[in-house]
């Protein structure tokens, strides 16, 4: 990873803390899309670090994973695909639910969204405790696809998600 991307992303990711509850540290990317230099450099490392011809679609997981994941597949010429917060989606879906602190979350995808044998690149901006990261790769094994990549933004490493992603190919633009 250049060592100036690294930097870029540090300057213009901030933290808020106690967001959205107290003793958390909210890494708040919005400076950074808002800098369209920076989201231009963000978006050609994500890309860039596959033949497109390599990717058949590209999953944005909501919300901010959205923001990352279209012109990433764009830049591929891929498609893009959502996997949603449950009760989102219209039509049929695959379901995965995973452990909150406090509950579960569920997501979704479209049942069809993708074709059986697929090549599929998952993004999103933020790994952290790899709950969402590890029910998107379920989604998209239940589809009959396969995660060639899995590309986040930024990893908090002290919540170990990566664990739970040991069986895919995980790059990371920062570290922290
Ligand atoms: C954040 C982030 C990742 C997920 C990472 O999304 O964008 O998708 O949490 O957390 P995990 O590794 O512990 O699962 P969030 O659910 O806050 O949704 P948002 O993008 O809609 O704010």
């Amino acid at each position: 990873m250049p060592q100036n991307l690294t930097a870029l992303i540090e300057q213009c990711v901030r933290e808020i803390p106690d967001y959205p509850k107290p003793g958390v540290m909210f890494k708040d990317i919005t400076p950074l899309l808002a800098d369209p230099k920076a989201f231009a450099a963000v978006v050609e490392a994500v890309a860039g670090a596959y033949e497109p011809s390599a990717v058949d679609y590209v999953i944005g997981l909501e919300a901010r994973g959205f923001i990352l994941a279209a012109p990433v597949a764009l830049e591929l010429a891929a498609g893009f695909v959502p996997i949603r917060k449950a009760g989102k989606l219209p039509a049929r879906t695959f379901r995965e639910s995973y452990d909150l602190e406090y509950g579960t979350a569920t997501i979704e995808m479209h049942t069809d969204a993708i074709a059986p044998g697929s090549r599929v690149l998952i993004v999103d901006d933020v790994l952290a405790t790899g709950g969402t990261g590890r029910a998107a790769v379920e989604l998209v094994r239940r589809a009959g696809g396969t995660v060639v990549g899995f590309s986040v933004l930024m990893e908090l490493a002290f919540l170990k998600g990566r664990e739970k992603l040991s069986d895919v190919e995980l790059r990371t633009l920062t570290t922290v």
